[in-house]
């Protein structure tokens, strides 16, 4: 299926590695023009290097941290820039610290709040004007996670603070509208880096006797198997297309059916 994005621009937060890397290689092989971002210049430079390797249009890497304000507004700035609007934007971040309720003190908290929530608000803010007015029905997907379904061992963070991005994903749907889709998707695991320090730290704490043992119980769904990223990127780039045009302040989960909750 064509996606007819090619020759937008596209905007990827927190895509050195992982889930955004994949939502941007997706974007990226549909022909959209992206900016891809992350703190470490190094391992941007890489990812860089590994996408151009599959776009047809522009790739462009700009640093900067997501819970500093200042860094939000250049994301933006470059985007505009470099590709004279910003049609497609994905907000991910890095994963908060796992632990128990009484392990995690304020300063977790806050910092959570700020990495996941903050740089979203700020994020849609800035790119509100150009979703708005671009010649294409402007779109924003988040990468939350599965965790606002159904909470999980171990994530206290995760479970509580991202529900305050799914509320502001569903006041984007109804505020930006009919101009801007907002839409979510929540991940179950994907065989990411992040994934694979959080069964680190799970074999540390002694919850596995080894990171295999860890990794084939979180891949414990119906189909039997952890996700490949690019299955999400795949998703994102749906979500940001107009074949996806009808589909607005929803929240898909993409967890090989691992979720009990019914709708
Ligand atoms: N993978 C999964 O199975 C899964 C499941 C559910 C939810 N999630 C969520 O999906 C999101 C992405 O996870 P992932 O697995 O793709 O993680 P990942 O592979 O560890 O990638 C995280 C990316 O975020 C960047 N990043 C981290 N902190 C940042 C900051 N303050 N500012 C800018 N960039 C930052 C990292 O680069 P730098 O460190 O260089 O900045 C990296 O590019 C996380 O919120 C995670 O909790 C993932």
């Amino acid at each position: 299926m064509d996606l007819q994005i090619d020759g937008n621009a596209a905007l990827v937060t927190a895509s050195s590695s992982g889930l955004g890397k994949a939502s941007a290689t997706a974007l990226a092989s549909e022909g959209a023009n992206i900016v891809i971002n992350s703190r470490n210049e190094d391992r941007l430079a890489e990812t860089k290097a590994e996408i151009e390797a599959v776009a047809t249009g522009d790739v462009v890497a700009q640093p900067g941290d997501l819970t500093d304000k200042d860094d939000i507004q250049r994301l933006i700035e470059t985007t505009v820039d470099e590709f004279g609007t910003l049609d497609h934007l994905v907000t991910s971040a890095g994963g908060p610290p796992s632990g128990s309720f009484l392990q995690t003190d304020d300063e977790d908290w806050y910092h959570a709040y700020d990495l996941l929530v903050m740089s979203v608000v700020r994020l849609a803010r800035e790119a509100e004007p150009y979703l708005s007015e671009g010649k294409e029905m402007g779109t924003i997907v988040n990468i939350a996670s599965r965790s606002v379904k159904e909470a999980l061992d171990s994530l206290v963070l995760s479970n509580s603070v991202r529900m305050g991005v799914i509320g502001l994903e569903k006041t984007l749907s109804q505020e930006f509208a009919p101009d801007v889709r907002a839409n979510a998707v929540l991940p179950g695991p994907h065989e990411t880096s992040r994934i694979q320090t959080l069964v680190e730290q799970a074999v540390d704490r002694g919850d596995y006797d080894s990171y295999e043992e860890g990794i084939n119980d979180w891949a414990g769904n119906p189909l039997e198997r952890i996700g490949d990223p690019m299955e999400l990127g795949n998703t994102v780039a749906y979500l940001s297309s107009p074949a996806s045009g009808f589909i607005n302040g929803q929240s898909i989960v993409i967890d090989g059916g691992s979720t009990g909750a019914n709708l």
